[in-house]
């Protein structure tokens, strides 16, 4: 995703282009060729060249030159003005593609996870299975149910404290007095990399970097998923460091907290298998990345903005106890930075049987930035204003989905809001004791 768009304090006004539907569109429209070419030039095209499971930093920077993410969502809203909001197939060739246009149409899509609207889309699976092979993002049926199951129990999404979130202050306190006066991203990076190596795994994992370094490879590597075959042996060493990092089981760790969900899980069904429980990690390092990203522009952000700053201060000094603490502010702040810059900015879906908008087998596409920036419906578009997130605002909107939404949301956002807030709070607090 580019970082191309800049908050800024400009307020929009709704206009006639708002579409309020209140219930999901029941029919869909083809695009014209014109308008697939428009979508597939300023939408699909600069997105797969920023790399869709590994950022290409030099593209990026090129895509933010040239002001492409704005292109890309006045074209959303052309066609959208054009078609009336209904959900629009593009005419591409070999892949039946509907472009969703509607804030309810995209509630109903993440809503109908994972029947009849499956995660595990045919582009996803090429991609992921180079890493996460049996990872709960690109399975199915059965499977799919089990792992949701193992991971909700080890993540705990719905709980602003994970029942281990105390054991994580103090080693995320600790990296965080690692980081330099002036913090650069390779700093930042590194540290952070140490505390999730420290959450995930456990303690002496923190200075372990070749796990994360492989895994930096495979996803660079899953960029060109149909194009070059994957890297087999550094694949296979990644799964084996991660199975065996995992089945140390070191206490208060995410591992730790997945093998006794998946013990659990084995007492209850015969169908569960523990080396199955050890694949769903690949997937949360590889999540965590965008946590890094998310956390780094949140940071940029409250310092810029003096109000935000100040009460975001008060709110880490307030949680200096080596507790662990909710930090609603900063939390607000990191959601704030996902709904700007979305790490995923394309949400993909797949149909597994016939329905108003398209035949079995059809891909769906969400292209997030056009919702969460949407001038037409949001005042605070362009704007840093983390109290949506707090005085029920960003609830009212279906299409605010940082992190997905519906039967087969994010399960680890929680863990990725205490750890992000609980960095940003210590890292704000060294900083005002200078
Ligand atoms: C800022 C950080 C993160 C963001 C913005 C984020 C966002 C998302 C989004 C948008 C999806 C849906 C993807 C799709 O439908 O294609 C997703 C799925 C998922 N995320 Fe995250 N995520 C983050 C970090 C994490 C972390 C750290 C973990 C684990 C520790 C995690 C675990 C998962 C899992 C297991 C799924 C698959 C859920 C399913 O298919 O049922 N995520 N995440």
């Amino acid at each position: 995703m580019s970082t191309s768009s800049r908050p800024t304090t400009v307020t929009s006004t709704p206009t006639a282009e708002t579409i309020r539907s209140d219930r999901p569109h029941q029919t869909s429209d083809t695009a014209s060729a014109a308008e697939t070419a428009r979508v597939a030039a300023t939408v699909l095209a600069p997105a797969i060249g920023a790399g869709l499971i590994s950022r290409r930093p030099a593209v990026l920077q090129f895509l933010e030159r040239f002001d492409v993410d704005r292109k890309a969502i006045r074209t959303l809203r052309a066609l959208r003005r054009e078609h009336s909001g209904r959900p629009v197939r593009l005419r591409l060739p070999g892949r039946s593609v509907t472009v969703l246009l509607d804030h309810t149409d995209v509630g109903h899509l993440l809503a109908g996870a994972p029947t009849p609207f499956s995660p595990a889309t045919l582009e996803k699976r090429a991609a992921l299975s180079r890493f996460q092979p049996h990872g709960v993002l690109i399975s199915e049926r059965g499977e799919r149910e089990q792992r949701r199951a193992l991971n909700e129990s080890a993540l705990e999404p719905g709980h602003a404290l994970h029942h281990l979130a105390g054991h994580w202050v103090r080693p995320i306190d600790s990296h965080a007095a690692e980081l330099p006066h002036t913090i650069d991203w390779t700093s930042f990076s590194d540290v952070w990399w140490r505390i999730v190596r420290e959450v995930a795994l456990g303690g002496d994992t923190a200075a372990d970097r070749e796990i994360t370094d492989l895994l930096g490879e495979l996803r660079q590597s899953a960029n060109w998923a149909y194009l070059l075959p994957a890297p087999r042996r550094r694949r296979q060493r990644f799964l084996d460091l991660v199975r065996q990092q995992v089945g140390l089981n070191r206490p208060n760790s995410l591992a730790s907290a997945l093998g006794a969900a998946a013990s659990a899980g084995s007492a209850d069904s015969a169908e569960a298998d523990p080396a199955d429980a050890a694949d769903q990690v690949p997937h949360w390092l590889f999540a965590f990345d965008a946590a890094a990203i998310a956390t780094f522009r949140a940071l940029a952000l409250v310092v810029t903005d003096p109000d935000v700053h100040d009460r975001a201060r008060r709110e880490a000094a307030d949680a200096e106890s080596g507790a662990p603490h909710q930090l609603p502010l900063l939390r607000a702040c990191v959601l704030e930075s996902l709904r700007l810059w979305p790490t995923t900015p394309m949400l993909l879906r797949e149909a597994r049987a016939g329905t108003e908008w398209g035949r079995d087998g059809a891909a769906f596409l969400t292209f997030t930035p056009l919702f969460h920036r949407d001038s037409a419906r949001l005042p605070y578009a362009d704007r840093f204003e983390p109290d949506i997130w707090l005085d029920g605002r960003a609830e009212q909107q279906p299409a605010l989905v940082p992190f997905s939404g519906g039967p087969a949301a994010c399960p680890g956002r929680d863990v990725v809001l205490f750890t992000t807030a609980t960095l940003l709070a210590a890292i704000l607090r060294r900083r005002t004791r200078r």
